[in-house]
């Protein structure tokens, strides 16, 4: 997104809600006094969970100010992990694993519909706004693979035409069962489990 466009959607202000101010203030307890910027990431988290799971600027600001941290440390924080979103991401996060399983399963068809029905570029909302997308390193779902994250469900065993018709339902704001499009449970195979049969719970 072009930081025109990023300027434009930032909220001037931001402060923890009641409950969060307390939840920090739990965290930042967690660390000696001196190293109270260790509850960083924690507080990002939660700024990011409070503002729709997006943070902006001036989240940042009033994390650095709570943790006396330097603006700029802060800032990188929350630009090296890819779990931290620097713009809206709508109601619906799509975040597509397209490392080497996933990708010599077609994940790059995935993206595809991504490009096509949600937005052309990534971190960029749909034109209803209720959806956007990105593309990330390995989600651990590497044996289902292809597979896409939404919000904290995971979409497994994909391909173009499934993925396709998972994002048009989100995109008209209906729910979609997660889990292996295949049925799977889990990792086992797809005609059921072949060893420890005998085992319970394994
Ligand atoms: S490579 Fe896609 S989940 Fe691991």
């Amino acid at each position: 997104m072009s930081v025109k466009k990023i300027s434009k959607i930032q909220p001037g202000t931001f402060k923890f809600s009641k409950d969060n101010l307390k939840e920090s203030e739990h965290e930042i307890n967690k660390y000696p006094k001196t190293r109270q910027a260790s509850a960083v990431i924690a507080l990002l988290y939660l700024a990011q969970k409070q503002n729709d799971n997006w943070i902006p600027l001036s989240a940042i600001k009033y994390v650095a100010k709570k943790l006396e941290m330097p603006y700029i440390k802060v800032y990188e924080v929350s630009t090296f992990y890819s779990m931290f979103n620097l713009s809206p991401v709508g109601k619906y996060f799509v975040q597509v694993c397209t490392t080497t399983p996933c990708m010599i399963r077609g994940a790059k068809k995935i993206v595809d519909v991504c490009k096509k029905n949600i937005s052309k570029n990534e971190n960029e909302l749909s034109s209803n706004k209720l959806c956007s997308w990105v593309e990330v390193e390995c989600l651990g779902a590497c044996v289902n693979a292809p597979m896409m994250q939404i919000n904290y469900d995971y979409y497994e065993d994909l391909d173009d035409k499934k993925a396709e018709s998972i994002i048009q339902n989100i995109l008209e704001d209906k729910k979609v069962n997660s889990g292996s499009t295949k049925n799977r449970k889990s990792s086992a195979p797809e005609k059921g489990r072949i060893t420890l049969i005998n085992t319970k719970n394994a």
